[in-house]
């Protein structure tokens, strides 16, 4: 235990220290002298009548509680802020930097030699590790586990991939609002995060190859039995991190990172991981850019066969042998050198990993593609990088030029994108402006645009669409994100207007709008940036220090280490 631990929990371990208030209070609670020497772990408890994915989160505390009462420590849970992805307004992005602001000043602040970070539903993750990062005492995560996969009508129900494909279908006349209702009465079957690999699963995942979480935690299914046993296995465990002093800035480094980025990709993962390992490694004074991201794409291959890139579901990933499985299938590629939270390197804790169904983790020689999922783009629209899951997108467009159809905002798109007079064709390029982290704000899952009702009716699945929001994992389509630097702030984005051509070429990289550069100077200097949608209070904070997508939409002043 390091002294600057050690400072934190002073006048409540021993009474010399001066902590008459601190003890005195602590015995109020119903705890004696004996508990009070004990390494204290916190546990970051999330638990929400407003997040279902955390539903379960009292009875992993509890869990995790006898684990660290068994190794001699002394378990204090307490709040922080819990962001469940349906019910929060207008994005829980806006509010992912909040949470970690709470997540680092709590375990800052309070007497807490360490701490167990209990997260779920998409951004309660990077929020949480991007607070533990910077307030850096030992830290184990322990995420909630993936709902059991439901089915309606004799087919497997993916939330939420699922979701989406049932909306277009009602949308489109494909399914009565009845047939609807009975899939909002089958699709959440059990506590836990989406099923698919959408971006909770993708970032439980990659806390596996970072480091900071046990061996198979990823994909155990929320209300299996076997998550319970892991809360414990993590209680004993955080006593002895505290004890081999393993923070987070020993444990993710530059090589924890490069091994999260090759397993996203090989996962065919969420494109929000490219935006939450960037401010993540922002935490901790290292930098993740776009450009690696895009360089490792290119030498890994897609191996898990998990929707919505692939066929099947978490259930069958933890089957298969779960993220340890395609960590071993990875390893060739793998710095296996790195220190865990076990005490012990990643190649030690995969050492016994077995792939057990090939149907679901492909073998590295034989892989779904030979790139991985997420692929990077850059070009005159797209100075500082845009990014495209290519695995969950229509091939015969990956390569394509088409006139743009541009929408300036969220509500202009809503207004116009059903009218059966609007000028779209099926070869057209979508374009929505002005959605990315200060112009909506918070860069909100609105960047797979809705299909135009007229192409619906007609037929048309997928058309090219682009903009400066993110996607939900879970979603799918030859959807173009996280256009850098985004429209509101300026970006060549805002300068598209309807009819210009849009060149995507995903094999090359690229991502054009086909106008000269003297066009293009022309229009940014009659360009204006639209007035700040808030003026006061958080909002304001947020809009006047977020970064862009590039680096993670992190606070300009929360990167680094240190107070
Ligand atoms: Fe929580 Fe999907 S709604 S992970």
């Amino acid at each position: 235990m390091s002294d600057s631990f050690a400072r934190s929990t002073r006048g409540v371990r021993d009474a010399r220290d001066w902590g008459l208030t601190r003890r005195a209070w602590s015995k109020a609670s119903g705890f004696d002298d004996i508990d009070l020497t004990k390494p204290i772990v916190g546990i970051a408890q999330t638990w929400s009548e407003l997040n279902h994915c955390h539903i379960h989160f009292r009875q992993l505390a509890e869990a995790v509680k006898r684990g660290v009462w068994q190794a001699g420590g002394w378990p204090l849970e307490f709040p922080t802020i819990s962001l469940g992805e349906f019910h929060i307004s207008p994005t829980t992005m806006l509010y992912r930097n909040l949470m970690a602001l709470d997540t680092e000043e709590m375990i800052r602040a309070q007497p807490l030699d360490g701490v167990v970070l209990l997260a779920g539903c998409d951004k309660n993750l990077p929020a949480q590790l991007m607070g533990a990062s910077s307030a850096d005492k030992p830290a184990i995560m322990m995420t909630g586990g993936p709902m059991l996969t439901s089915s309606w009508n004799g087919q497997p129900l993916g939330a939420c991939t699922d979701c989406r494909r049932l909306t277009e279908d009602l949308r489109a006349g494909r399914i009565s609002l009845e047939q609807y209702q009975e899939v909002e009465n089958a699709l959440g079957r059990s506590a836990g995060h989406c099923m698919v690999m959408g971006t909770a699963s993708t970032m439980a995942s990659l806390v596996e190859a970072l480091g900071l979480a046990l061996p198979g935690t990823a994909a155990i299914p929320g209300p299996d039995s076997r998550r319970l046993r892991l809360c414990e296995a993590v209680g004993r465990q955080i006593v002895e991190a505290i004890k081999q002093d393993l923070r987070p800035s020993r444990i993710m480094t530059e090589k924890s990172f490069e091994n999260a980025i090759r397993l996203m990709l090989a996962l065919g993962g969420s494109t929000n991981a490219v935006v939450h390992l960037p401010a993540m490694a922002g935490r901790l004074g290292l930098s993740l850019p776009l450009a690696k991201i895009d360089e490792f794409s290119r030498t890994t291959p897609l191996l898990a066969n998990i929707r919505p890139s692939g066929k099947f579901h978490m259930e069958e990933l933890f089957e298969a042998g779960g993220i340890p499985a395609v960590l071993k299938e990875l390893s060739p590629l793998l710095h296996l050198d790195c220190l865990t939270v076990t005490g012990k390197t990643l190649g030690e804790n995969i050492e016994h990993a077995k792939v057990l169904r090939r149907d679901v983790i492909r073998p590295l020689a034989d892989p779904l593609a030979p790139e991985g999922g997420t692929a990077v783009l850059f070009g005159n629209l797209c100075p500082r990088g845009a990014v495209i899951k290519q695995s969950a997108a229509t091939p015969s467009l990956l390569k394509h030029r088409g006139r743009a159809v541009v929408f300036t905002s969220q509500e202009d798109l809503e207004a116009r994108i059903d009218q059966p007079d609007l000028d779209v064709r099926p070869d057209d390029v979508l374009i929505l402006q002005n959605i990315g982290p200060v112009g909506a704000p918070g860069m909100p899952e609105w960047g797979s645009i809705a299909m135009p009702r007229k192409l619906l009716d007609a037929g048309v699945r997928d058309m090219v669409r682009i903009s400066d929001a993110r996607m939900s994992g879970t979603a799918g389509g030859t959807v173009v994100l996280h256009v850098c630097p985004e429209a509101a702030v300026g970006g060549p984005l805002a300068l598209v207007r309807d009819g210009d051509i849009i060149e995507l070429d995903v094999p090359n990289r690229t991502l054009n709008v086909l106008l000269s550069d003297e066009e293009l100077s022309q229009r940014r200097a009659a360009w204006q940036a639209p007035p700040p949608k808030y003026r006061r209070g958080y909002g304001r904070l947020y809009v006047e220090h977020v970064l862009q997508a590039d680096e993670g939409c992190d606070f300009d002043f929360c990167r680094g280490q240190g107070t």
